[in-house]
C-alpha cells in the first residue's frame, strides 16, 4: 500500500560560530553547511529506505526545488508536494565551538498546506493505506479525520509537543509515537497519560533504553530494549524509528515485529553523523551486527 506522510520539509543551515551571538552582536560564521531536514522529510526518507512506497504531502517555495529533488533521489514519491510562493521552511542553526546550538526556525510553506491539497491527495488513498503526520505542518486534523473515514491506519507523531494540536487529532489515531520528553509534557499539561480511556496504542521511545508499547485497549505494556551502540549523533533517531514503524505495519508486519526492526534502524542511525542523508536502508539494518 502507500504511506501518506503529511510532513515538514526544511532546509537546515548550520553556521559554525566561535560563540553563540549575544543581543546586538554581529558575528561572522566560520563555515556554512546546508542540508535537508524537517521531521516530516526525515520520516518519509526513513520509510522509503525501509522499503515502503511513501507519498509525501507537503509544500515548498521557490527556494525549495533542491529539497524535492533530494527527496525524490531518496525514493520518496514527491508528486503531492505543492510549489508555493512563500519561502520554504528553514532552520538557522548556530553551533558554537563546544557543540552548543541556538536555532531559529521559520515554518514557511510547512504551515501553508491546505485542506484542499490534502483532500485531493487522499482522494486517491484506499482502505489499508497509512497516514502519518507530525506537528510541524498544518492540516493534521483534516488529514486524520479524512484518513480515518477512508479506513486508513493513522499514525500520529506529536512532535514538537502541543496539547491542543494533539487533542484535535487523537480520536482519529490508531498509534501515537512520541519520546519521553513529549510524554512528560503531555502528562504535565493534562494530568494523564496519552490515550487514557481510548483504544490507542502508544509507543514511547526512551533513547538508549529502547521503547515501551502501551495498548490502552488491553492495558498491556511491553518493553523493547535497544541494541547497545556508541552514539555519535542522535539527531533523526526518533524520525528513523517512526518511519520504520510505518513501513513495517504497511508491509503487514505486527506492531511488535515492526518495533523490533525500528529499534535496530534507530540504533544504527545514532552511530552515523547527519540526518536524512544517512538514514539506514533495510539491508543495512538487517546486516547490522548487534
Ligand atoms: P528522539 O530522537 O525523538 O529524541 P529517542 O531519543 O527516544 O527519540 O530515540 C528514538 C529511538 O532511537 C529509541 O527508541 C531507540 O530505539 C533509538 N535510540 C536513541 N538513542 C539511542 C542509543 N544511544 N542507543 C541505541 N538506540 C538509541
Ligand atoms: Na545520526
Amino acid at each position: 500500500m502507500t504511506i501518506y506522510n503529511l510532513g515538514s520539509i526544511n532546509a537546515d543551515y548550520f553556521y559554525a560560530v566561535p560563540h553563540l551571538p549575544a543581543a546586538g552582536e554581529t558575528l561572522a560564521a566560520t563555515s556554512l553547511g546546508k542540508g535537508l531536514g524537517g521531521k516530516g522529510a526525515n520520516m518519509s526518507v526513513a520509510a522509503a529506505r525501509a522499503g515502503a512506497h511513501v507519498r509525501h504531502i507537503g509544500a515548498v517555495g521557490p527556494d525549495g526545488g533542491w529539497m524535492v529533488d533530494r527527496l525524490m533521489e531518496y525514493g520518496v514519491d514527491t508528486r503531492a508536494i505543492a510549489r508555493l510562493d512563500t519561502p520554504t521552511g528553514h532552520a538557522i542553526i548556530n553551533v558554537d565551538a563546544a557543540g552548543e546550538n541556538a536555532i531559529v526556525l521559520y515554518p514557511g510553506t510547512n504551515r501553508c498546506i491546505t485542506d484542499q491539497q490534502i483532500g485531493l491527495v487522499l482522494s486517491e488513498a484506499a482502505a489499508g493505506g497509512t497516514l502519518m503526520f507530525q506537528n510541524e505542518t498544518n492540516g493534521q486534523r483534516y488529514a486524520a479525520e479524512t484518513a480515518k473515514s477512508l479506513g486508513m491506519r493513522v499514525i500520529c507523531c506529536p512532535a514538537p509537543y502541543e496539547t491542543s494540536a494533539l487533542e484535535e487529532v487523537i480520536s482519529f489515531a490508531d498509534l501515537v509515537i512520541l519520546n519521553e520528553v513529549e510524554a512528560r509534557q503531555h502528562r504535565d499539561a493534562t494530568g494523564r497519560p496519552i490515550g487514557e480511556g481510548t483504544n490507542l496504542k502508544v509507543i514511547t521511545t526512551l533513547g538508549a533504553k529502547g521503547c515501551v508499547l502501551m495498548d490502552n485497549m488491553t492495558g498491556q505494556v511491553q518493553e523493547f530494549g535497544a541494541p547497545q551502540v556508541t552514539p555519535v549523533d542522535t539527531t533523526g533517531a526518533g524520525d528513523t524509528f517512526a518511519g520504520y514503524i510505518a513501513a513495517g505495519l504497511d508491509r503487514g508486519h505486527s506492531l511488535e515485529q515492526s518495533i523490533s526492526l525500528a529499534v535496530r534502524a534507530a540504533a544504527l542511525m545514532v552511530t552515523r553523523h547527519g540526518t536524512a542523508d544517512v538514514i539506514p536502508d533495510l539491508k543495512d539494518v538487517q546486516d547490522a551486527r548487534f
